[in-house]
């Protein structure tokens, strides 16, 4: 039987890696919820939108264009391209000066309502995992298989490191602890949907688990 999987948890929890992994051993979709803020987040950037202005956002929000598709990549690993207005911006929006303006954006409540909305039409099909922050206790609140991911935030600092490392980009990994931490109080503080374990998720700590280790349990889980 197909079911929907929740995963949610702090900036650096393994959640986008795990995620992808599940979907593409199930045959699953895979939506990836804060590109879809990181996209917003990007647009308005560009638009030189007054990040303070939450009816100029709201109005963003609902009229973006966002598609996230799939394309073969390197080694046959599906990859995720995420589209916006028409143009691929995958590489744009993990841009260091879009991940330190998501938060404000993503804490805008009609910026919520229409991602919200968006990301349960994406999900509107068996067989679907979606990462997030909100998806166990708002997106997808039937889901029947919720995950809370976290580790310690100096774990997540290091991996952030080494995935940025790896793309060839050098920064400073106590600047990068540093703004993790910050991002996870700001999304947990906010007002509208704060980054939130579900009552009826199950807690994973992955700071000493290895990315296979934590995809087998996950794995058995959604098998029970
Ligand atoms: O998962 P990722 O780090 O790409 O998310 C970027 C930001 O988008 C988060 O820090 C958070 O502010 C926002 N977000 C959210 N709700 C989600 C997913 C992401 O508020 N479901």
């Amino acid at each position: 039987k197909e079911i929907a999987i929740a995963i949610d948890g702090p900036a650096g929890s393994g959640k986008s890696t795990i995620a992808k992994a599940i979907a593409g051993r199930f045959n699953y979709i895979y939506i990836d919820s804060g590109a879809m803020y990181r996209a917003v987040t990007l647009k308005a950037l560009q638009l030189g939108l007054d990040l303070q202005n939450e009816a100029e956002l709201t109005l963003l929000a609902h009229t973006i264009q966002i598609q996230l598709q799939y394309k073969k990549g390197v080694c046959g690993q599906p990859e995720l391209r995420v589209i916006v207005d028409g143009n691929d911006e995958s590489e744009a929006i993990r841009s260091l000066e879009v991940t330190s303006n998501v938060s404000v954006v993503a804490a805008v409540a009609g910026v919520r309502e229409a991602m919200v909305n968006l990301q349960r039409k994406m999900a509107d099909a068996s067989g679907v995992v979606m990462d997030g922050r909100d998806i166990g206790t708002v997106v997808l609140p039937g889901a029947e298989l919720k995950v809370f991911l976290t580790a310690s935030a100096e774990e997540r600092g290091k991996r952030r490191w080494l995935e940025l490392q790896a793309k060839g980009i050098q920064t400073d990994l106590a600047e990068l602890t540093d703004q993790i931490r910050k991002r996870d109080l700001f999304d947990s503080t906010r007002q509208v949907n704060p980054l939130r374990q579900a009552p009826d998720a199950i807690l994973l700590d992955t700071t000493s688990l290895t990315i296979e280790e934590v995809i087998e349990r996950l794995m058995s889980m959604a098998l029970e």
